[in-house]
């Protein structure tokens, strides 16, 4: 017979560091020197010594609306009085028909199917998964390879490092990584874009290197191309201007179906529903999580055209048309929190409000230009970037000290390679944005 032991037996002591292995975290320097936060409400962390801590990242650029929404956490009770659970697997609830029916609302023209995952790596692998068996569905089955592009971040799952192209990310697992997947060179390019406000002049012309690639698998072999229509994760890389209308133009010539992972750069990141309607370039496949729930509870969603969906539904009437689905698509308490996020920006007309503040942003941002070894500055939307210098000891030393002097004085940003990456809530007023970039200044002097 097993003995229930108490945490007291056991010795477990509520903040011990050992047993937790943090995700994209340098464990043992984490550890060492903890950034512990307890609390949060609207744009401020509340850090385990007491100080406000103004969030310029909403979390992992999720929390749109800011933290702790009331009408989010009341919608969530609620539910869970109602229906805590049940399965979308050959039987239904409401409000997941209720969520998918308000996200065709928001959604670009012509995306009017959603499925429901847990996040923005099941979302991108569900994209994956239905452009292969679309592909197949209609008759083209030949075309197995998909098509990434450098520095694109698209999760975690094995789909979804195959068709990104972060090293780090690949480097452990490249002998099991996805066959038939190429991909198109980044954009960055800092002699022909260093601070360029807004989409870069330069740099259109490498949407055509899916020619090239085209041309040598032959386009009867592909099935997709994957883009985040703004990098995020790589350290924001802006699109150039015509770049995903020269892909879209490439895509519709060759009958590649394109896929935008909007898990960023969705639910008014660019002030806009998605940044697809920002750029003017719909997909016909496109992925979403963080803001869909405002990052309370995990949600991804994959949309696709009514082309797509009706190509699964010509089969017997009782066969499931697409062997795949997660125990918790469109989880009821999910649902419930995505409905209470869309209702809240729309009342609050949160994405309107990004996009008065993005300007107010950028010109900040860019007051950065000549602070020491800044090299780059990047914004669209409510998104900025400035790239450093890279220190003599590395490689992210100079972006580490600049993100940890942040910190230190109260502001949490982001940090990838040496760019330091911002995300502030759609809530943030033209004072947070000052404290923000302000303290982004001081810590960049500090840092040189
Ligand atoms: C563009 C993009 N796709 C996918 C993901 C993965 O999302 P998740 O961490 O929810 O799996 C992210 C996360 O940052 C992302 O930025």
């Amino acid at each position: 017979m097993n003995k229930q032991l108490s945490p007291q037996d056991l010795n477990v002591k509520p903040n011990d560091m050992d047993a937790y292995w943090m995700p994209f975290t340098a464990n043992k320097q984490f550890k060492a020197n903890p950034r512990m936060v307890t609390g949060a409400d609207g744009a401020f962390y509340t850090a385990d010594d007491g100080r406000q801590v103004l969030d310029g990242a909403a979390g992992l650029w999720c929390v749109n609306a800011g933290h702790n929404r009331k009408p989010i956490a009341d919608a969530i009770n609620a539910q869970l009085q109602e229906l805590d659970y049940a399965p979308n697997f050959q039987m239904g609830h409401p409000r997941a028909f209720e969520m998918a029916s308000r996200l065709k609302t928001i959604l670009p023209t012509g995306l009017d199917h959603v499925f429901f995952s847990n996040s923005g790596s099941e979302a991108v692998d569900t994209a994956l998964k239905i452009a292969l068996a679309y592909q197949r569905a209609r008759g083209e089955g030949q075309r197995t390879r998909l098509i990434g592009r450098e520095r694109g971040y698209h999760g975690v799952g094995f789909g979804g490092i195959s068709v990104g192209g972060m090293t780090y990310n690949r480097k452990a697992f490249s002998g099991a990584l996805l066959p038939h997947v190429d991909h198109l060179p980044h954009t960055h390019n800092l002699a022909h874009q260093a601070f360029s406000v807004g989409q870069p002049e330069w740099g259109a012309h490498l949407a055509d290197d899916l020619e090239r690639i085209c041309t040598l698998h032959d386009p009867s072999t592909i099935a997709a191309v994957i883009v985040e229509p703004v990098a995020g994760s790589t350290g924001v890389l802006v699109p150039p201007k015509g770049y995903l209308q020269r892909l879209r133009e490439l895509c519709d010539h060759y009958g590649l179906l394109l896929i935008f992972d909007e898990v960023i750069s969705g639910f008014g990141r660019m002030g806009t529903g998605f940044a697809a309607e920002f750029f003017g370039v719909t997909p016909d496949i496109m992925t979403m999580a963080k803001g869909i729930t405002n990052g309370v509870i995990p949600m991804g969603a994959t949309a696709v055209s009514g082309d797509i969906y009706n190509a699964f539904m010509d089969g017997p009437e009782h066969m499931i048309e697409f062997f795949h689905g997660y125990t918790y698509s469109g989880h009821p308490l999910a649902c419930a929190a995505g409905i209470a996020t869309l209702d809240l920006y729309r009342d609050e007309q949160l994405f309107e409000n990004a996009a008065k503040m993005a300007p107010v942003l950028e010109k900040k941002l860019h007051s950065l230009r000549d602070e020491p070894n800044v090299i780059d500055i990047r914004n669209i939307g409510m998104i900025g970037a400035v790239e450093l210098k890279p220190h003599a000891d590395g490689v992210g030393k100079r972006a580490y000290d600049t993100y940890l002097n942040c910190w230190h004085n109260d502001v949490v940003v982001r940090f990838t390679g040496d760019t330091i990456a911002m995300s502030p809530a759609l809530i943030m007023t033209e004072e947070n944005i000052e404290q923000l970039v302000e303290t982004l200044r001081q810590a960049i002097r500090d840092a040189a």
